[in-house]
């Protein structure tokens, strides 16, 4: 059902934004892409895979629609929406969201549950990595409060279970491509496979409540080098 959605909300919705590339009224224009992204863009509710972008760091949000457009992201939906946009419009689409107060859907209650060692186990990965596998904590990167590093490190919080399970897939298999050094490849490959899931459950749990937003650029120093962020805040 949401995968026949997924076509058909970008065929009713893509004509309207077409149309609204003119006008000033750029709330209007986004009117699209709230049937996925939600009406401030805090997520769908029910819905098992459109991530939130409420918050998320400009400068996130600007490599990852450029990303759509050149295809080192793969979306259906995504590359119509972006396809001819050019990066000025792409830049203030990711200024807009990243203005909006913080938000992301309520955190999923129901049908999947982690057994309370699967969730000890997901947690410790999270918050303290794996030293035997060489998986740096997610929250050296995404924060202790995982609500993201600015400029170019995304909240972990709310996150929908199947598209965090997806994103660390495309990451494993080449399909994702962040701006070089691609930490998040490297981490996701080393991430062990059985728990992969189980820390996509744990994440989804975890809603942005409070509103919090990214930590500010270089208020700490990620402990592998990204291409988003400057190099020499990385520790090695
Ligand atoms: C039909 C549903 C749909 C519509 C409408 C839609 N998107 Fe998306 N969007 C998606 C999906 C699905 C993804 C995740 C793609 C993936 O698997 O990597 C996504 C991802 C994104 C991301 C990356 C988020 C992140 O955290 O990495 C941004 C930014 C984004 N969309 C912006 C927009 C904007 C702006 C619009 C309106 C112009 C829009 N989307 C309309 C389905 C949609
Ligand atoms: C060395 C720093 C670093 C570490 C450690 C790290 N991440 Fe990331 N993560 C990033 C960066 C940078 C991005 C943005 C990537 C891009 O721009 O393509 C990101 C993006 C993501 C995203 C995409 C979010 C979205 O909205 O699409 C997910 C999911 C993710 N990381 C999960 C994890 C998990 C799970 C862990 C721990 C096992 C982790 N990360 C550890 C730096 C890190």
């Amino acid at each position: 059902m949401l995968r026949r959605l997924a076509l058909l909300i970008p065929l009713l919705a893509l004509a309207a934004f077409a149309r609204a590339q003119e006008p000033d009224d750029f709330g209007t224009r986004l009117a699209a892409c709230a049937a996925c992204h939600g009406k401030h863009g805090e997520g769908v509710r029910g819905a098992e895979y459109y991530p939130h972008l409420a918050g998320k760091p400009a400068g996130y949000l600007f490599e990852q629609l450029k990303g759509f457009r050149e295809g080192r992201r793969v979306s259906t939906p995504m590359a119509w929406y972006v396809r001819f946009a050019d990066d000025a419009f792409l830049q203030r689409i990711a200024e807009y969201y990243a203005a909006l107060p913080p938000r992301t859907r309520s955190a999923d209650t129901g049908a999947a549950q982690l057994t309370e060692e699967r969730r000890r186990v997901a947690q410790n990965l999270v918050e303290h990595g794996d030293p035997a596998h060489d998986v740096p904590a997610c929250s050296a990167c995404h924060g202790a409060n995982l609500a993201g590093l600015e400029p170019g490190v995304p909240a972990l919080l709310g996150l929908p279970i199947d598209y965090v399970i997806a994103q660390v897939g495309a990451w494993r298999e080449g399909v994702r491509n962040g701006a070089p050094p691609d930490c998040m490849h490297d981490v996701a490959g080393r991430i062990p496979a059985d728990d992969i899931r189980a820390i996509a459950v744990y994440l989804s749990q975890q809603s942005n409540v409070d509103g919090l937003r990214p930590a500010p650029a270089g208020s700490f120093v990620p402990p592998k080098a990204c291409g988003s962020l400057p190099h020499a805040e990385a520790a090695k």
